[in-house]
């Protein structure tokens, strides 16, 4: 079975540079478009193997149908900026929360816990700030990154689907770059969650991969709509899975990076 999924690739490019003769292409122009239409896939089916392998996992990790990023953690915070989700993205998220002092703030699949510190910062020694992650490795360096900079933002593990956190709890919750870490039956639970946990009239501020605004973006993001991770985000269903998780509001706020991510602001 394992021979069969790898000889697609090749097989695939092969089948769309002949299409591509047929239609009127030379040989190497048809090659050249072929691999570029094949290569996305395969650089993402790699890229989701080996996040998914349990050898990147800590033993500490919280058991998830998600996909927790153990194997990023010593680099995501130089990896983040590398690829535009620097200081000017966070603050952007921030904006869009709209912080008060003195608010209790969740912050899901929080990773290396940036967007939290910055959120612990907005309110002040009077509000309190939480991140979770299943990552172990993930919230280890939250936690120390935290006590470097003096922040009052705390860190735990959890997982999105099922919050360890009473009802009502929270005046806005937080998430950053995880939904697409779901399965779609666990995007549903973490949506449901977030309600939960929400105060009325609390709100919630996610920013993840939407249906891109700019066209170009489908010449590598194609593969996403064959994921069930990424399928129904790509196919620009985020507002729609918040209204019927029970949300009375949902609203996309804003983009980032060409219109591949997009911020969204739910209300309970
Ligand atoms: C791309 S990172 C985003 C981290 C951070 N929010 C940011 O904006 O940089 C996605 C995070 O979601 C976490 N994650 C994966 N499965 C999860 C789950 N079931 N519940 C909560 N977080 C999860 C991963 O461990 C990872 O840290």
């Amino acid at each position: 079975m394992k021979k069969i999924v790898w000889l697609c690739p090749p097989l695939m490019a092969a089948l769309a540079a002949w299409i591509f003769t047929l239609l009127g292409f030379t040989l190497w122009t048809a090659v050249l478009i072929a691999l570029l239409l094949v290569c996305p896939g395969v650089i993402f089916y790699g890229i989701v193997k080996v996040f998914r392998h349990p050898r990147g996992l800590s033993p500490e990790t919280l058991p998830t149908r998600g996909m927790p990023l153990d194997v990023l953690a010593p680099i995501y915070d130089r990896y983040c900026p590398m690829i535009g989700l620097g200081r000017a993205f966070r603050r952007q998220t921030i904006r869009y929360a709209g912080l008060n002092v003195g608010e209790s703030v969740l912050d899901i699949g929080c990773g290396t816990g940036v967007l939290t510190r910055l959120a612990a910062d907005s309110v002040g020694p009077a509000g309190r700030v939480t991140g979770i992650d299943p990552a172990a490795k993930m919230i280890e360096v939250a936690r120390k990154n935290a006590i470097e900079e003096g922040s009052r933002a705390e860190f735990r593990l959890g997982v999105a689907e099922a919050l360890d956190f009473e009802d009502n709890r929270f005046d806005c919750v937080l998430s950053s770059a995880m939904l697409h870490h779901l399965p779609p039956d666990l995007k549903d639970k973490c949506l449901s969650e977030a309600l939960r946990v929400l105060k009325p009239g609390g709100r919630l501020v996610l920013v993840d991969v939407d249906r891109p605004t700019n066209k170009a973006w489908w010449v590598v993001l194609w593969p996403l709509l064959f994921w069930p991770f990424t399928e129904a985000q790509v196919k620009g269903r985020i507002g729609e899975m918040m209204l019927e998780s029970g949300f009375s509001r949902a609203e996309r706020v804003g983009g980032w990076g060409g219109g591949l991510l997009g911020f969204w602001k739910a209300l309970k």
